[in-house]
């Protein structure tokens, strides 16, 4: 018989479903049957009991796996948290440590984030943005519309791993020429970009990088060494010609200083995936309400920034890779297969951590019980003995779980 995993997925988007769907209905797993239950909050303190019931919990990049978190659903018996996306930055992997084993999604489609910041870069450098919104008023006017020739200028790039060497070829063949910045240089990619016609690339440091480079776009993760990596004083190094462009994490950049820079003309302009406070905002509607947030809002307002909401891996492509990567990592837990794609604090993703035993064993640590992967029947989304999940209309925060036996509240509703 087929086990059953229950899984309790947090921050549910219709494209989320959608693509989990279709996962699903095409898989063929021998020994597993998923049920998923989705839910639209995010994963937090406050919102983690929801997962009571299920086996695992689905995760993606704004949900919280703090400590709180993990001792929670380590008391609901649930040993596994299989994010859907690459970056772990939201999740305390010392936290976690024996107690959930956590799984990502390494490489979906680095083609996608890479083509999207080079969409940022052609936006923001030909005004496209600007010229949309003139057309759609009927103004066919050209000034002020003035962008420079990609071809022939200087793009750094700082984080050559998947996504940054995947755009470090698009900019090489638009003619630019590349200065790279990794502490793990890539000599052969530097040879198959200089073999390119006309190609030129170089590894330099990152005060030379920002010295040189007519575009810097950012491709590391987000660790505590790499906070703020863009600051007063980065930027201060940096030409007046310079565009920024992140589709790595918020947090690689201090927004104060971006901003500043932004509105003194510092430098030439921003494109922006991520934003360093962007877990209440990003993903979520907020047409109807005012933005509390006054550096977002003059973010948002700046003529010299493209703001997107972190899209930048949302293709077909890379949705149907998420959906079945994340699939397989669950049954892979499920079914005791070694978690190849499971990462932990002593291995940070690699398996040579001296404490981690995935090298020699199926997981990143042993667990002393076996997955429990039939469990009862799980409350549904609304009812969980007897508490609900209230919303209230415009206010985006997370729902609100109500205490035992009591209701909605006035101006709430029952999530649907
Ligand atoms: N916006 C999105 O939708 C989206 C989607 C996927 C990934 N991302 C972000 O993109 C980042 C890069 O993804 P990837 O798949 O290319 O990761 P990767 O692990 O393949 O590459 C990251 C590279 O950054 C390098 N690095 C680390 N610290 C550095 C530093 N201080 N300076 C220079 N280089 C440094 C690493 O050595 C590595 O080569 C992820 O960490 C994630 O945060 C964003």
């Amino acid at each position: 018989m087929k086990k059953r995993v229950k899984i309790a997925f947090f921050d549910a988007k219709p494209y989320d479903r959608a693509w989990f769907g279709a996962a699903l209905r095409d898989s063929n797993f021998a020994e597993t049957e998923f049920e998923i239950d989705y839910f639209e909050s995010k994963l937090s303190a406050s919102t983690v009991k929801l997962a009571q019931g299920h086996d695992a919990v689905c995760a993606f990049v704004n949900d919280r796996v703090d400590r709180d978190v993990a001792t929670d659903l380590e008391k609901y018996g649930i040993r596994l948290v299989a994010l859907r996306c690459a970056g772990y930055n939201n999740v305390d992997l010392e936290a976690v440590w024996e107690r959930v084993h956590v799984v990502r999604v390494p490489a979906y489609s680095p083609h996608a984030v890479a083509e999207h910041a080079a969409a940022l870069l052609q936006t923001l450098n030909r005004k496209v943005h600007v010229a949309y919104n003139r057309i759609r008023d009927g103004n066919f006017a050209l000034s002020g519309l003035v962008g420079r020739d990609l071809y022939g200028k200087t793009a750094g790039i700082i984080g050559t791993g998947k996504i940054g060497k995947i755009l470090g070829r698009i900019l090489a063949g638009y003619g630019m020429k590349l200065l790279l910045s990794d502490p793990y240089p890539d000599e052969a990619f530097v040879e198959s970009i200089n073999a390119m016609p006309g190609g030129q690339a170089t590894y330099v440091d990152r005060d030379t990088l920002y010295r040189q480079s007519d575009v810097i776009s950012l491709h590391c993760p987000l660790t505590p060494e790499n906070r703020y990596m863009i600051n007063e004083r980065s930027i201060a190094l940096m030409k007046r010609e310079a565009i920024i462009v992140n589709t790595g994490r918020g947090g690689l950049i201090d927004t104060r200083a971006l901003v500043e820079a932004l509105k003194t003309d510092r430098i030439r302009g921003a494109g922006l995936d991520v934003y360093e406070e962007e877990e209440l905002y990003f993903f979520e509607d907020w047409s109807m309400a005012p933005i509390r947030d006054d550096l977002l809002a003059r973010l948002m307002q700046l003529p010299n920034v493209i703001l997107t909401a972190h899209q930048a891996f949302l293709t077909e492509e890379a949705l149907g890779e998420i959906a079945r990567v994340t699939l397989a990592n669950i049954d892979a837990w499920a079914t005791g297969k070694p978690l190849d794609n499971e990462i932990c604090y002593h291995c940070e993703g690699t398996g040579k951590g001296a404490e981690c035993v995935r090298e020699s064993g199926a997981a990143c640590w042993v667990d002393t019980v076996p997955p429990a992967v039939t469990s009862p029947a799980a409350p549904s989304d609304t009812e969980i003995a007897g508490r609900q999940v209230c919303r209230k209309p415009f206010s985006y925060e997370s729902e609100r779980f109500t205490d035992e036996d009591d209701t909605c509240a006035d101006g709430e509703t029952p999530s649907d």
